[in-house]
């Protein structure tokens, strides 16, 4: 069976002070946000509190389709920028997702936006997974992560149909440790 593990907004958000801090310190200042949906769009709004920069979004579905021996992943936009506004050309960038894990979805949107006109492009995820990584980060990137997790099934305030029992859950999966 998976593990599982449950993050508070408290957590996350502690995280992401850190992970602004080691942008922050990256020696590149970046001059607006492009936040990966639905999962970078939480992680995004509350870097803004340390950066105070725009955010701008893209949204993209992954579909994990799995014939047999063949896997065949998928990923689609749902949303795009599409054309890229006139505001961030030549800009230095800053693409934010909440979890590092395939990268599957990481590669697919930065090889995506490399192809525009951006001055630096850097990647900011709040969860680093330790695993073995399908997909490849376009070279020239730079790339921060809040903290490392072991690869096991994060669950998100955010997704929580009771936040209340999701935070008790928090507590006692740290407690067992
Ligand atoms: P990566 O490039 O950032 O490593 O992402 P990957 O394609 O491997 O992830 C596929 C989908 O699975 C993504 O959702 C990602 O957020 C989600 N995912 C991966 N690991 C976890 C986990 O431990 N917990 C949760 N809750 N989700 C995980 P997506 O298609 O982008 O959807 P959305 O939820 O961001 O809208
Ligand atoms: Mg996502």
């Amino acid at each position: 069976m998976v593990k599982k593990i449950w993050y508070t907004y408290d957590e996350i958000h502690q995280v992401l002070k850190q992970l602004a801090e080691k942008i922050l310190a990256g020696g590149v200042q970046y001059d607006a946000m492009i936040a990966i949906g639905g999962g970078g769009f939480i992680p995004a709004r509350i870097l803004r509190c340390f950066l105070n920069i725009p955010i701008y979004a893209v949204t993209t579905a992954y579909y994990a389709n799995d014939f047999g021996y063949e896997t065949n992943d998928e990923i689609k936009k749902i949303q795009w920028l599409d054309p890229m506004p006139e505001t961030l050309k030549g800009k230095n960038i800053l693409v934010v997702d909440e979890v590092d894990d395939s990268r599957v979805t990481l590669e697919f949107v930065l090889n995506e936006l490399k192809k525009e006109d951006f001055g630096e492009i850097g990647v900011a995820v709040l969860h680093a997974k330790i695993k073995e990584k399908t997909g490849k980060l376009p070279e020239g990137i730079h790339y921060f992560s809040g903290i490392t997790v072991e690869d096991w099934w994060i669950n998100y305030p955010w997704d929580a149909d009771d936040i209340v029992a999701h935070n008790i859950l928090a507590a006692e999966s740290k407690k067992a440790d």
